[in-house]
């Protein structure tokens, strides 16, 4: 009874243990959680519909803009984003920015307005797939250096595909940023894409199968990672 019992605590508490992005790493150092990260409504959850808003910010990123402060960050320089709990399914992360057409504080980032700045995929050099993803606490990138100054949203996801090969199985962990870019350059960001529409649940990095037969490729989602 007792054993039964806690492999039904052990069970419980591994479905529980999804993860949210909370806090921007700046200068290497962890900025305080939801402070230039939007607050969501729904703790460590992922979203599931491909086709809600809440693909844009996570749930409730749409409406917590205005509690949210934007950072500073200069073109070229190494930034992330802390997780709350390691990643613990297989899947890429794929970052994004859009800009914005003032203080990112009052927008909805609507519209196809988002372009990929970097992405994190399997790894097959051993020959069969493997997911480097897994145990992480944090992901850090490069703000490419070309990119105009302004202000931006700066989206992070990591697209969990365990469960993918179902139609609507993916789960998607999503937050959006503020910040602010010095030092940028004349770039022109692109291709340009909306949240949600840019994926379809049909994509060959949506509905995937990880286990049999046994992959030999996965297509990241979304369009090409710009960078000039
Ligand atoms: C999402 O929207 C697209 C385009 O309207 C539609 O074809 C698709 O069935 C929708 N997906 C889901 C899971 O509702």
């Amino acid at each position: 009874m007792r054993f039964v019992l806690s492999t039904a605590l052990l069970f419980g508490q591994s479905v529980l243990a999804h993860y949210k992005w909370p806090a921007l790493i700046l200068d290497d150092v962890a900025t305080p959680d939801y402070e230039y990260v939007r607050l969501n409504t729904n703790n460590i959850n992922p979203i599931m519909d491909i086709n809600s808003t809440d693909m844009r910010c996570n749930q409730g990123g749409l409406d917590s803009g205005p509690q949210t402060s934007t950072a500073t960050v200069v073109a070229g320089d190494t930034i992330g984003f802390t997780l709350s709990n390691s990643i613990s399914h297989i899947g890429p992360v794929v970052v994004y920015m859009a800009q914005a057409p003032g203080n990112p504080s009052d927008w909805d980032g609507s519209g196809e307005v988002f372009f990929k700045i970097n992405e994190w995929g399997p790894d097959f050099s051993t020959g069969t797939i493997e997911w480097p993803q897994l145990g992480v606490m944090s992901y850090s990138f490069k703000v490419p250096p070309s990119v105009p100054d302004g202000y931006y949203l700066i989206r992070i996801e990591h697209i969990a595909v365990h469960n993918a090969a179902n139609y609507g199985g993916c789960q998607f962990f999503i937050a959006c940023g503020q910040v602010k870019v010095t030092g940028g350059g004349s770039g022109t960001p692109g291709p340009l894409v909306a949240f949600p529409g840019a994926y379809q649940s049909t994509d060959p990095g949506i509905l995937f199968n990880d286990y049999y037969p046994p992959p030999t490729s996965y297509v990241i989602p979304g369009p090409p990672v710009w960078f000039e």
